[in-house]
C-alpha cells in the first residue's frame, strides 16, 4: 500500500514587527491513523523541511490543554476560525488534501501561527467575564466517583497520542 501523506501549507512570519517576512511554506509528513492538525505540526517541529527541501526554523504554534478547552491553539484551518487540537486531518483532508493553516487575523501576530490574545484577556476583564466566587456560595463536595471508576478513567485521561 502506497504511503500516505498530510500535506500542509503555513502561513509563516518571523516575529511581530516583521510583516515583511510573512510568506508561504508547505510541508509533507507522514500520515498516522487519528491525526488532528497539532499532530501534523509535531510532525513537521521534528524536522522542519519544506516540501521542496529547503531546511527552515520550527512553525512556532501555541497548545495547552489538546481537548478544545483553553483555545489557545485556534487559528485559521482551510479558512475558517477553528480549535486546531480537534481539527482532525482524516475529516479536513481525506484525500490528502492540502490543508490550509494561517494565524487569527483579529490578533497581531507573534510569531507564525501564534497570535497575541492579550486585547481579548483585557476585554474580559473590563466586562468581568467570569463568574464571581466570593465564598458565599455553598460548593460543596463535588461528584462522588467510585474507586472503580476512577481506576477505569484515570489511565484515560493520561493517554496522549503525540507528546506536546
Ligand atoms: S489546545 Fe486547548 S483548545 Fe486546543
Amino acid at each position: 500500500m502506497a504511503e500516505r501523506f498530510v500535506n500542509l501549507r503555513v502561513r509563516r512570519q518571523d516575529g511581530a514587527d516583521r510583516p515583511e517576512t510573512r510568506r508561504w511554506e508547505e510541508f509533507r509528513v507522514p500520515y498516522q491513523p487519528h491525526m488532528n492538525v497539532i499532530s501534523a505540526l509535531m510532525e513537521v517541529q521534528k524536522a522542519p523541511k519544506t516540501t521542496d527541501g529547503k531546511t527552515v526554523a520550527p512553525v512556532v504554534w501555541e497548545c495547552v490543554c489538546l481537548e478544545e478547552v483553553c483555545g489557545s491553539c485556534t487559528m485559521l484551518v482551510n479558512g475558517k476560525v477553528r480549535q486546531s487540537c480537534s481539527a482532525m486531518v482524516d475529516q479536513i483532508a481525506p484525500n490528502g488534501e492540502t490543508i490550509t493553516l494561517e494565524p487569527m487575523s483579529k490578533f497581531p501576530v507573534v510569531r507564525d501561527l501564534m497570535v497575541d490574545r492579550q486585547r481579548m484577556f483585557e476585554d474580559m476583564k473590563r466586562v468581568k467575564a467570569w463568574i464571581h466566587l466570593d465564598g458565599t456560595h455553598e460548593l460543596g463536595p463535588g461528584p462522588r466517583e467510585s474507586p472503580e471508576k476512577q481506576e477505569e478513567r484515570y489511565p484515560l485521561s493520561r493517554w496522549l497520542p503525540y507528546d506536546c
